[in-house]
């Protein structure tokens, strides 16, 4: 436990961390990569050069450090990047690095203005900050490992089948090359994915939401190709798409995460989802309709137009056999799409259209998709008085606040 003029010193120096924020993290991550460049088989280069991973890492020690007293608080953050560092193999020996170059940041930045007391004060809770982050991850390991099929760090799976759902989004089919069992997840969940790239020094790690039910013999993935190969995520997302065929072996990592469909709740549901948003809501889809297939399920999808829009014919299969209304939006539907009356609303999912279609008074309303997808749905649901508890989202990327 910190003393008093310890957590003091904190709390009155974290407003000036804060300010710095920006350039202590950049002379972090710089300092860290050049000592330990085997770091970068685990951090995604793609977040490193936008700068977001920077702003999520250290802006979570300073927000943690606030609570410093009393980090119970903030147990539901730390759950949900535990679950992201379990997912990419992050191991106790990686605290003290990142500790290390935190501190080392700090001082070249803040310069005399950080005296011993000050660094002594944050090497002290950064320690205590660590161990919370640790002792959860360690916890998500050995539950990981435990259950049956369950495993830790990476497996090779073997890539079954191969599935083109759209002009841009490919599901992988996985299977387990020891073709002992797999463990279960749960609806909305994530793996990771570690990728050797031919011709490239380092590893890629990528988390996708797992796009299938739980209970098959194999885990399905469906991955959008993004645009642009040079960008880092492009790589990866069109490595897949062009390199890997049937036969291949992926490293992959176990079910984690904690935006998931909670199945003990028997209240109406709203799945909402934008572009490649939709594959941890099919996961959610199909699991409500074979468990439960009395349970009222509301799936809206937005897509661009019927090119883009994967998984069409797998979500009206499930809808006819259970109790699900879908509706599908095109925001710029092609010719085709109007001639095969392939949607049924022209443009976004506004406020509007929830208040005069949906039961805004009992559901559970869980969506993914990009950001300003996202933005407009949760502040559209709040506006209508949908109460925090039943609003469940999840991002791709490092979290971003949904607030304007
Ligand atoms: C992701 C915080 C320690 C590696 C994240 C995220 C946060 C965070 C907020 C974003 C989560 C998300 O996107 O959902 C922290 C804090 C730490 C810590 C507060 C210390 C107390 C570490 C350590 C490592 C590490 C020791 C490994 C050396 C990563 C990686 C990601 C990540 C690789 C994924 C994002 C990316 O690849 O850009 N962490 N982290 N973190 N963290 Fe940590």
């Amino acid at each position: 436990m910190l003393d008093q003029k310890t957590i003091d010193i904190i709390k009155s120096t974290v407003p000036v961390l804060e300010e710095h924020g920006e350039q202590i993290t950049t002379v972090f991550y710089k300092r860290m990569f050049e000592n330990h460049p085997e770091l970068l088989n685990i951090f995604n280069h793609a977040n490193q050069k936008q700068g977001r991973q920077q702003r999520a890492l250290a802006g979570t020690v300073y927000a943690a450090a606030k609570y410093i007293d009393n980090l119970e608080m903030i147990l539901p953050v730390v759950n949900q990047i535990a679950h992201k560092h379990r997912s990419l193999g992050i191991l106790p020996e990686h605290y003290p690095i990142v500790g290390k170059y935190l501190l080392l940041g700090i001082k070249e930045v803040l310069g005399d203005a950080a005296t011993d007391e000050i660094i002594h004060a944050w090497t002290e809770a950064y320690g205590v900050i660590a161990d919370a982050f640790i002792s959860v991850e360690a916890e998500m390991y050995d539950e990981a490992a435990s259950q049956n099929g369950g495993w830790k760090g990476f497996r090779p799976f073997i890539v079954a089948n191969r599935v083109e759902e759209s002009e841009v989004i490919t599901s992988f089919y996985l299977k387990p090359v020891d073709g002992k069992a797999l463990a279960s997840f749960k609806p909305g969940q994530y793996i990771s994915i570690k990728l050797e790239i031919e011709g490239e020094e380092f590893t890629h790690i990528r988390q996708y939401s797992l796009s299938d039910a739980p209970g098959k013999d194999y885990y399905r993935i469906s991955v959008k190709k993004e645009a642009g190969i040079e960008t880092p995520d492009g790589k990866v997302s069109n490595y897949l798409h062009n390199s890997v065929e049937e036969g291949e072996v992926l490293q992959i990592s176990a079910p984690a995460g904690d935006f998931f469909l909670d199945t003990e709740r028997d209240t109406p549901v709203v799945l909402l989802s934008g572009g490649v948003g939709l594959t941890p809501m099919v996961s959610m889809l199909n699991t409500v309709a074979e468990l439960n297939p009395e349970k009222e399920v509301t799936f809206i999808h937005a897509a661009l137009n019927g090119k883009v829009h994967a998984l069409k014919e797998e979500v009206a299969a499930t809808a006819a056999k259970a109790k699900v209304n879908s509706v599908v939006f095109y925001d710029q539907p092609t010719e085709e799409d109007r001639q095969s009356n392939s949607f049924d609303v022209e443009g976004y999912i506004t406020k509007k259209w929830l208040k005069e279609n949906i039961d805004l008074d009992q559901a559970d309303f869980y969506f993914c998709g990009p950001v300003p997808f996202m933005k407009a749905v949760n502040s559209s649901l709040k506006a209508l008085g949908v109460t925090e508890d039943r609003i469940h989202f999840e991002f791709f990327g490092p979290m971003a606040s949904l607030e304007a």
